[in-house]
């Protein structure tokens, strides 16, 4: 695992955009795996820095989302197909028939999620997969205690996690009970991982991800189990590392030839 800490949140989106930009213009119609929440907003922010700034081309890219809430209205504007239109599609000029987003309107919702995994096994590898994670460790909506074997599925969403995203609703009980999320699996299956954390809020859990057991009560510790897992965060969300003078030497030290490959400088 490679562990970045920087000194700003703008910094975090800045370094992992400066990765995914450099994906995207050696393999144009790379494969990204799509997260929502707050944290990866500075980076898709960057990104379309790039996109109108730099000539970065996201026509050809192909998406998919991490999850989806259960029983939102067609069209909701907190549904996370209508976010990623809205911050993602949209500003980096994307073509929405390349993005996919688990459906979480569906009849039959296990079909639905069979759906989903067949498309990513026939589309992928997902070349590089955006992440958060949760205060209570969770990545997508893997809530604790999710199988590090689990596949696309339905979940109940924890009432920490319901909580935290009441932001996004007029009222807490607006909030979705279930959701549909790529399992532990389904993300261990990508390329490349790059986990994003800003802020005091998520120091514990970016500590238990990290040097914590690989443990499902922490799902994001699954990170420790894939071979080129990346997690950025600032010096808040690193504040509870116990080897954060390690990382920072790692990271000052590293051989120049894997300087721009790894990330953008
Ligand atoms: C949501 C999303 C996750 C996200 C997490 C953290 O529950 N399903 O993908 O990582 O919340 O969100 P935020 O980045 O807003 O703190």
């Amino acid at each position: 695992m490679q562990v970045v800490i920087v000194d700003t949140p703008d910094e975090v989106g800045r370094l992992a955009a400066a990765k995914i930009g450099h994906l995207v213009r050696n393999r144009p119609d790379a494969v990204l795996g799509l997260a929502t929440g707050s944290s990866p907003l500075a980076i898709y922010a960057e990104l379309t820095r790039q996109v109108e700034e730099k000539g970065l081309d996201c026509s050809q890219v192909r998406a998919f989302a991490l999850d989806e809430y259960v029983g939102l209205p067609q069209g909701h504007p907190e549904s996370y197909r209508a976010v990623l239109e809205r911050d993602v599609v949209g500003p980096l000029r994307m073509d929405p028939a390349n993005v996919h987003v688990p459906d979480g309107a569906a009849a039959d919702l296990a079909a639905a999620c069979a759906d989903y995994e067949a498309r990513i096994a026939a589309t992928g590898p997902v070349d590089l997969q955006i992440l958060g994670i949760g205060a209570n460790g969770h990545i997508g909506f893997n809530e604790p205690t999710s199988s590090f074997a689990s596949r696309t599925r339905i979940k109940t969403l924890a009432p920490k996690t319901r909580a935290d995203n009441a932001r996004f609703f007029d009222s807490p009980d607006q909030v979705p009970m279930h959701c549909l999320t790529q399992g532990l699996g389904t993300i261990l299956d990508a390329r490349t991982l790059v986990l994003v954390a800003q802020g005091e809020s998520k120091a514990d859990a970016v500590a238990r991800m990290v040097e914590g057991p690989v443990s499902s009560m922490c799902p994001g510790s699954a990170l420790q189990l894939h071979a080129d897992a990346n997690v950025i965060v600032d010096e808040a969300a690193a504040s509870r590392l116990t080897m954060d003078d390690y990382y920072r030497y790692t990271f000052a030290n590293r051989p120049e030839w894997q300087r721009f490959e790894t990330f953008g400088g």
